[in-house]
């Protein structure tokens, strides 16, 4: 008998609590407007099991379906997906603070000394101090100038090892990923670390970094559930961490080094990255400061934010370049024009190559390196479109989507670099002032790297296609299909031949 009223108690109980956790709800839905539309999921898992292996495309069909606005869960996090410009510009213009938290995923805590740098940070004032550093002392025009000899050298030995193998395949993403972590090395730390320690270093650097880069593009459970994140189930965590353990020693290795030599001599254009922030670390009445484990974060930004995306860009260019002749000739004969066939290029001559120029931001709308953004978190509850957006969501935008929507783009699919010469709605800057075109992002997390992508962009394929004509290997045709990832590779790697182009063979050496 017991037993009975214990029971009936118990359901009692139960469904008093149900019908005051209905109420609660329904008067809380009425109150705030529901959440943005979008597809069920499975309980648990969400919509995980049917986001398919095109993660872009499955936004842009169910933005189709639902509207320019979407929730979904992966797991057990709410996301939406932002699908239309003006939809963004409430996100990352009218409310940009609500929207400029991230989303750190959980390898990016190690890789960058617990959010110490200014990717991954909370919006906090560390945040600014940081981004102010990075923005005004080291992407400065004159900070950029002071390294030139540092990024020629590389790009120069890169054109060299190319000669080496004129008429026979090379892969050009592995060409362009090495030329450019070469660069950044270099740019962060090879000004006063050079002959067989520099060597050393950089054989190790060159060694984990990729490992590092492609660890962070790997799907991780603990993401997805963050109650889960201290099991590690997959091990990518204490993988990273085994990675971090290389890096810190090369990077201690290089500051200590850079410390002890900070007073030496400075050879013309060999200023590197890591002497300004030392720099600023010694000035005693400096109002800005940084520690130690802020710069070690720094140096990751700068190797994870700003290599695999620059290499990815050019990849895509030169497969674009080498799909429509036409294009490429219309670059080549630029070139030509501007440099010489006898002449090397040189970064004073980027801003004379607007039709070079215009085929980067052309490659940039088609295949934009991060074509989700680096995912923003809500700091509050807030209201989009007319939908509620609860505090704490994962936020993304669609920036392929939009950059590829025929309601804005003429014959979108088109690569037609023109575009961005005629003086049409299409031509645009990089600025994220035009919120249909966005492959740096906007807002205040707008890419810090900007001035540096921008030159790198533009220095290493003006000097690539100058050097060479490419032509596929015998029989090949071009895949231009895209892999699944949070970066926009290609599907399958573009395999060119390279022939030379300039007058001079001395040109090479
Ligand atoms: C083609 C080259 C590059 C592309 C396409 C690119 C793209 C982006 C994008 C989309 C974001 C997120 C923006 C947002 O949330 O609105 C970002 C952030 C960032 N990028 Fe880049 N990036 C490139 C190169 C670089 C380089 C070379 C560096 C470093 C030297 C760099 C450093 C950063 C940093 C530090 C942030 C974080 C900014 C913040 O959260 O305040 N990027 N980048």
């Amino acid at each position: 008998m017991d037993g009975l009223y214990v029971v009936a108690t118990f359901s009692i109980s139960i469904l008093l609590m149900s019908i005051l956790w209905y109420i609660k709800t329904s008067l809380e839905r009425r109150k705030n407007p529901p959440l943005p539309p979008g597809p069920l999921g499975l309980p648990i898992l969400g919509y995980l099991p049917f986001l398919g292996n095109n993660l872009f495309e499955k936004f842009t069909e169910l933005g189709h379906k639902y509207g320019p606005i979407i929730s979904i869960s992966l797991g057990n996090k709410l996301c939406v997906v932002i699908n239309s410009p003006s939809l963004v510009k409430e996100v990352v213009r009218d409310q940009d603070s609500v929207f400029a938290n991230r989303d750190i995923p959980a390898v990016g805590i190690v890789a960058t000394y617990g959010a110490n740098d200014i990717v991954f940070s909370e919006l906090n004032s560390k945040w600014r101090a940081m981004r102010k550093i990075f923005v005004q002392e080291m992407m400065n025009t004159k900070s950029l100038d002071a390294s030139y000899n540092l990024r020629k050298d590389q790009v120069r030995t890169a054109v060299r090892q190319v000669h080496a193998k004129i008429g026979n395949p090379v892969e050009i993403g592995p060409l362009i990923f090495r030329t450019e972590l070469k660069v950044m090395m270099n740019m962060l730390w090879g000004g006063k670390i050079e002959g067989e320690e520099g060597e050393r270093v950089a054989y190790e650097f060159l060694a984990v970094a990729p490992k590092l880069v492609d660890l962070f593009g790997k799907p991780n459970i603990s993401d997805f559930f963050p109650f889960l994140a201290w099991l590690d189930i997959q091990g990518v965590k204490k993988q990273m961490e085994t990675y971090m353990q290389i890096v810190d020693t090369i990077f201690e290795t290089v500051i200590t080094q850079h410390e002890r030599n900070l007073s030496g001599e400075i050879e013309e254009g060999k200023k590197d990255l890591l002497q300004i922030l030392l720099e600023i670390q010694n000035k005693q009445d400096s109002e800005i400061s940084i520690s130690r484990r802020q710069i070690k974060a720094i140096f990751m930004d700068t190797v994870i934010g700003g290599t695999d995306t620059t290499a990815i860009t050019l990849e895509w260019a030169m497969a674009e370049l080498m799909n429509n002749p036409a294009a490429m000739s219309k670059a080549h004969k630029e070139l030509s024009e501007v440099v010489g066939l006898n002449d090397i290029v040189e970064e004073l001559h980027i801003p004379k190559l607007k039709y070079l120029e215009a085929v980067i931001k052309e490659t940039m709308r088609l295949h934009p390196a991060i074509p989700l953004l680096i995912p923003r978190s809500t700091s509050q509850s807030s209201i989009v479109g007319g939908y509620t957006i609860p505090k704490g969501t994962t936020v993304f935008i669609n920036v392929r989507s939009i950059q590829r929507d025929p309601s804005i783009w003429d014959k979108p699919l088109e690569f037609r670099p023109e575009r961005f010469l005629d003086d049409t709605i299409e031509k645009c800057d990089y600025r994220g002032n035009y919120f249909h075109y966005l492959p740096f992002g906007s807002g205040r997390r707008i890419c810090a790297g900007m001035p540096l992508a921008e030159r790198m962009l533009m220095y290493l394929l003006a000097s690539f296609l100058h050097s060479f004509d490419w032509k596929l290997g015998q029989g090949e045709t071009l895949d231009m299909s895209e892999a699944f990832g949070i970066v926009l590779r290609k599907g399958t790697p573009l395999i060119g031949v390279p022939s030379p182009r300039l007058s001079v063979s001395d040109l090479y050496v």
